[in-house]
């Protein structure tokens, strides 16, 4: 493959890609970051998942191919000089083989090492951040490993999805928020334990919380870099509420656009006494009555949609 391959255009790549099987594929992206000493224009981004019927698996995927990689032990082979593919990762040696088309790496320790060790070539050698990781999966050890290493190499990680199911033991969901961080946005479906209590600000722009009793005011207001922020299943009182609304109103969250807050206090008893906004008419016709504008910090004013079954605020500039 010696040829320059990324001068073809896009459409005669994806006809040689298609004769290209997943060994292949993955053989002429590390041959061309090589050559490259860097990753080409193809927006790769790889995904990474800790369940699903074929539990760990990392994907590959990019403009013109998507690759994923299984992991398998080879210790349960009896003959593995066998294999006939070996790929190479920086400066190991890989066997690797296809089953029913997909790339499988084979490794002698655990199959998590394997995932450990190709997620760190990626990070290190290509500096490649993960664009989606999916949590937690039914082994719950391979999960706390992957997620140190994430940690431990500052792995950059832009989607976390924490799914509800298999359930996560409590101390888990600590671990998992304390130990990883998305930058883009964060969905956490996974039941804790009522007595479990989070206080931390959480760093991604985008948070949504599907069972949010945990997640308290104080972690809300410490989460200042988002803009999205959703949390269902949680019941804040009227004046933790209060307490959040005057310190969005002191301009503590600067970044916020939107936020959802389940709660069984009614929007207006949230809202009673705060400075309202009122729109200079001229261009305003019938305005909304379940509509309720508070004055905000700066130029900006809040809506608080009063018809919906929880605190739901979007928050405007007031030009
Ligand atoms: C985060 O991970 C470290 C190990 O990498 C662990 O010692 C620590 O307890 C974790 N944090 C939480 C809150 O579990
Ligand atoms: C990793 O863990 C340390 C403490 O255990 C924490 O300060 C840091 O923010 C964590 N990194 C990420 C990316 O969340
Ligand atoms: C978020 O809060 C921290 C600590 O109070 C502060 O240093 C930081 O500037 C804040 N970020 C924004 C965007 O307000």
């Amino acid at each position: 493959m010696g040829f320059p391959i990324l001068k073809l255009p896009v459409v005669a790549l994806k006809v040689l890609v298609d004769h290209l099987n997943d060994v292949e594929l993955l053989q002429l992206f590390l041959l061309e970051c090589k050559r490259q000493g860097g990753l080409p224009e193809w927006n790769f981004n790889l995904r990474c998942r800790m369940e699903g019927r074929y539990e760990q698996l990392l994907r590959i995927c990019c403009n013109v191919f998507d690759v994923p990689i299984y992991f398998d032990n080879l210790r349960k082979y009896d003959k593995p000089e066998g294999f006939k593919k070996y790929l190479k990762i920086g400066e190991l040696l890989v066997p690797v083989y296809i089953f029913y088309s997909t790339l499988v790496f084979t490794v002698w320790e655990s199959k998590i090492d394997g995932l450990i060790q190709l997620l760190g070539y990626f990070e290190t050698q290509l500096n490649l951040p993960i664009e989606h990781l999916k949590l937690p999966g039914k082994d719950i050890e391979a999960m706390e490993r992957v997620v140190k290493h994430i940690n431990s190499t500052q792995t950059v990680v832009k989607n976390v999805l924490v799914e509800r199911y298999p359930q996560l033991p409590d101390y888990c969901g600590e671990f998992i928020l304390e130990n990883v961080s998305a930058t883009e946005k964060l969905c956490f479906n996974s039941k804790l334990g009522q007595e479990f209590e989070f206080y931390e600000g959480i760093r991604a722009k985008t948070i949504k919380i599907r069972f949010g009793h945990w997640f308290t005011i104080e972690s809300l207001l410490r989460s200042n870099e988002s803009e999205v922020i959703h949390v269902k299943g949680s019941n804040y009182a009227r004046e933790e509420l209060r307490w959040f609304l005057s310190q969005w109103k002191a301009g503590k969250l600067p970044k916020l656009k939107e936020v959802t807050l389940s709660t069984r206090v009614s929007a207006r008893d949230v809202t009673g006494g705060f400075e309202r906004w009122v729109e200079r008419c001229g261009k305003c016709g019938f305005s909304d009555i379940s509509i309720i504008s508070i004055k905000g910090y700066g130029g900006f004013h809040g809506s608080v949609d009063a018809s919906r079954g929880c605190f739901h605020m979007t928050i405007h500039s007031n030009k």
